[in-house]
């Protein structure tokens, strides 16, 4: 039992709502240190999961290792894009992406078989999140980035997951070169209705 503690609540809401994604262009090329990105992965493996089955994933990839992602993303363009010639420029931004941020890590998923899909999947998605609410914490630029290419089976293929593991995208992190964003939400009122007698909150 924890005694209730506002101040932390306080601090808790605080970076929940400073959670941040970053687009490419807003980090800057400066490297991470290993001990932050270690620290990333021990908050996401704190995510709960029914039946204990901790089905999250992870293959981080950062300096010259990148060239590795480099290539799978090119590749997984041409796959995808078979119409359009080698070395395109959308070949050529897909394979430059990588260069944008120092470490991008693989977000794989493997499912337990011992608890429905769909559960497994939401604990990997409170993995990731947890993740990225330490990465916002320690001031690092971050985001999930999802999208054709970088799901492409071959990827999965090329980061090494087992065959049974499913590729849900990357979470790329770096340091940021803009000042913080402020988040934006609807109103939390749109999407609840209280059927008990808390009609005022
Ligand atoms: C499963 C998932 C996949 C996402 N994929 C992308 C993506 O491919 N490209 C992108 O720009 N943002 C992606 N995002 C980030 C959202 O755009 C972002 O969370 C949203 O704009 C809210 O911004 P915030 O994270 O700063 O609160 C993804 C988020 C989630 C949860």
């Amino acid at each position: 039992m924890v005694d209730r503690d506002d101040a932390a609540a306080h601090r808790l809401l605080h970076a929940l709502a400073n959670r941040r994604s970053f687009a490419l262009k807003d980090i800057t090329s400066d490297p991470v240190d290993r001990g932050a990105i270690a620290q990333l992965l021990e908050a996401a493996n704190w995510a709960p999961s029914h039946g204990k089955t901790e089905p999250w994933r992870f293959v981080v990839y950062s300096g010259a290792a990148r060239q590795g992602l480099s290539d799978a993303f090119g590749a997984a363009f041409r796959t995808l894009n078979t119409a359009q010639p080698v070395g395109s420029a959308g070949e050529l931004a897909q394979s430059q992406r990588v260069w944008q941020a120092p470490v991008w890590i693989a977000l794989g998923m493997q499912p337990s078989q011992k608890m429905p899909e769909w559960e497994d999947l939401i604990a990997f998605g409170s993995a990731v999140q947890n993740m990225h609410l330490m990465a916002s914490a320690l001031g690092l630029a971050s985001k999930w980035t999802s999208g054709a290419v970088v799901l492409h089976p071959s990827v999965a293929t090329a980061v090494g997951f087992a065959p049974d593991t499913k590729l849900y995208g990357f979470f790329y992190v770096g340091h940021p070169a803009i000042a913080w964003p402020a988040g934006q939400r609807r109103p939390v009122a749109a999407k609840v209705r209280w059927v008990d007698d808390h009609a005022d909150v």
